[in-house]
């Protein structure tokens, strides 16, 4: 459904826009209809970014994005529209606080559907009950009279009103409460089940990537460092990026033993340019790392890590 092929994105900086940050790296993977792709990486490692260049809020340096094998910018501004959307972390941000929730909505209609209003908010009140909303609870309110949970299950209604069939969902759980928290993940796996709806779901919390996605892709400082079947990438972690982010989580603990010096050892002398970006950390670093090139290999099938040491 929606396929990246060695997309890059190099922010410029400075007055002059002479320095670069390279936010994305040559990212390649793709997400089939009806499944869910958690993108996990801690914060900087360029997950938002990715986002919002499938949303086309940002346009590459390099590389493609294709929705159902077109490539996203010869698609008409309403047309890409209609299919892809986005639910962002503040839903607070995503309201106008001084217009009744119902607005997101009238503009749906307005600039996407063109629906009689009749048939236009009978959709709406089916969309706000398939995500778990009784739609008296919402139309007739302002923003502040809802909760952070109920606001984000509206952006989804909102996404399915307008019949997207993807969605960019970028850490949209992260300011919720925890009981809230689940009930909106199950959402997403239900959409996901029912109307066959393809989503990625950025998050910096691994367990969260655990519980909802079919597959899981492990970002470092703006490259895909592991990805494959959610299962496989869990039980059989290769690169020692994951190994460490699945020991911060203690309901996967394994026997893999994590060293303490390993948070300390990001010294400037270790740093350089090329090889493995993640030689500085790493407990495992040899000297081939240094001239490592960052490609995947597989590890198994539907499993793949970027790690030099991997087969060694
Ligand atoms: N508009 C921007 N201008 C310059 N640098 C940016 C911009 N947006 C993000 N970055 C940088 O790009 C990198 C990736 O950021 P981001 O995609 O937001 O990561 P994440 O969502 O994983 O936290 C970071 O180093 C960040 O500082
Ligand atoms: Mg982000």
């Amino acid at each position: 459904m929606i396929r990246l092929e060695n997309l890059t994105k190099i922010y410029s900086t400075g007055v002059v826009g002479r320095r670069g940050i390279v936010a994305v790296d040559s990212v390649s993977f793709k997400i089939k209809i009806g499944e869910i792709v958690s993108l996990v990486g801690e914060s900087g490692s360029g997950k938002t970014t990715i986002g919002k260049l499938i949303l086309r809020l940002i346009k590459p340096t390099s590389g493609k994005i294709y929705f159902l094998d077109r490539e996203i910018s010869s698609y008409k501004p309403l047309e890409y529209y209609r299919n892809v959307q986005g639910v962002f972390q503040d839903p607070f941000s995503s309201f106008n606080p001084i217009y009744k929730v119902d607005r997101i909505f009238e503009n749906v209609n307005r600039y996407l559907l063109n629906l009689p209003r009749s048939e236009f908010w009978g959709k709406v009140e089916e969309s706000l009950k398939s995500v778990g909303l009784n739609p008296r609870d919402v139309l007739g309110k302002y923003p502040h009279q809802m909760s952070g949970g109920q606001l984000q299950r509206t952006l989804i209604a909102r996404a399915l009103v307008i019949g997207a069939k993807f969605l960019v969902a970028d850490e949209i759980i992260s300011m919720l409460d925890a009981s809230t928290r689940v009930d909106v993940l199950n959402i997403l796996g239900d959409l996901r089940d029912s109307i066959g709806l393809g989503i990625l779901f950025v998050t910096h919390d691994l367990s969260l990537g655990y519980y909802i996605s079919d597959t899981t892709v492990i970002m470092y400082r703006g490259s895909v460092v592991e990805m494959g079947d959610t299962e496989k990438v869990f039980k059989n972690p290769v690169h020692p990026y994951t190994k460490m982010l699945l020991e911060a989580v203690p309901t996967f603990k394994k026997k893999w033993e994590p060293s303490k010096e390993m948070f300390k050892i990001e010294s400037g002398s270790l740093i350089f340019r090329g090889g493995c970006k993640y030689y500085s950390r790493c407990p495992f670093r040899r000297d081939v790392c240094k001239e490592f090139d960052g490609n995947l290999s597989e590890v198994e099938e539907n499993h793949w890590a970027a790690c030099a040491l991997f087969g060694r």
